[in-house]
């Protein structure tokens, strides 16, 4: 995607959320090579190589940037830390999906990000609600969501969970609205 890619970067205290280009494949190959994070998250194969993450960088051109768009995570200090992106939900209207490298864990960049890509939703990309949902058992990212400003709606969808081979989450639904 990333040459066409005109999105600014966003900038927050210490994170850039900026597009993803490239030569982010091998660090996000390096750390979502880890059950912890795939395992958490839908669509991600496990065990997870370079060429997974070259066929993800590669699929961003083709999305529809109304409806989606994705982000590299980048720590002003260490590099990239996660991806974090909205997806197209069926339906209509978009969700919020993300996930950060194990090293980086409970130090808030994850609240960061989501924070600061909903301002950019609400601003420059003019969404006035966004969908997200979290496996049940995954109270950290439930946090995340709810200090972001979601709201529970009571729904409870059954995902399977591809690293998982195919294991059926049951994933809480929530909603953000601007
Ligand atoms: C979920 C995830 C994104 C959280 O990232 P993070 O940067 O560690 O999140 P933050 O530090 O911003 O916040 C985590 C919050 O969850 C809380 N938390 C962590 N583990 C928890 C647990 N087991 N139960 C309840 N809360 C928990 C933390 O205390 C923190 O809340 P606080 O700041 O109010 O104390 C990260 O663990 C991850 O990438 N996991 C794998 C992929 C994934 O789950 N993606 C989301 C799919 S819906």
């Amino acid at each position: 995607m990333c040459a066409l890619d005109v999105r600014p970067a966003i900038g927050t205290e210490r994170l850039i959320l900026r597009a993803p280009v490239a030569a982010d494949a091998a660090a996000i190959a390096e750390l979502a090579n880890d059950i912890r994070v795939a395992g958490n998250v839908a669509r991600m194969p496990h065990p997870y190589a370079v060429k997974d993450a070259e066929a993800w960088l590669g699929s961003l051109a083709t999305r529809d940037p109304r409806a989606e768009a994705a982000f590299a995570v980048e720590h002003r200090q260490f590099g990239l830390v996660g991806v974090l992106g909205f997806h197209a939900k069926s339906g209509g209207g978009s969700e919020l999906g993300y996930w950060f490298g194990h090293p980086f864990w409970g130090r808030g960049y994850a609240t960061e990000a989501v924070s600061a890509a909903l301002r950019w939703a609400k601003g420059d990309w003019r969404k006035n609600v966004v969908w997200a949902g979290h496996f049940a058992g995954n109270r950290a990212s439930g946090q995340v969501l709810v200090k972001a400003g979601f709201l529970y709606t009571g729904d409870v969808e059954p995902i399977p969970c591809l690293a998982r081979g195919g294991q059926v989450m049951a994933s809480r639904k929530m909603v953000w609205l601007a």
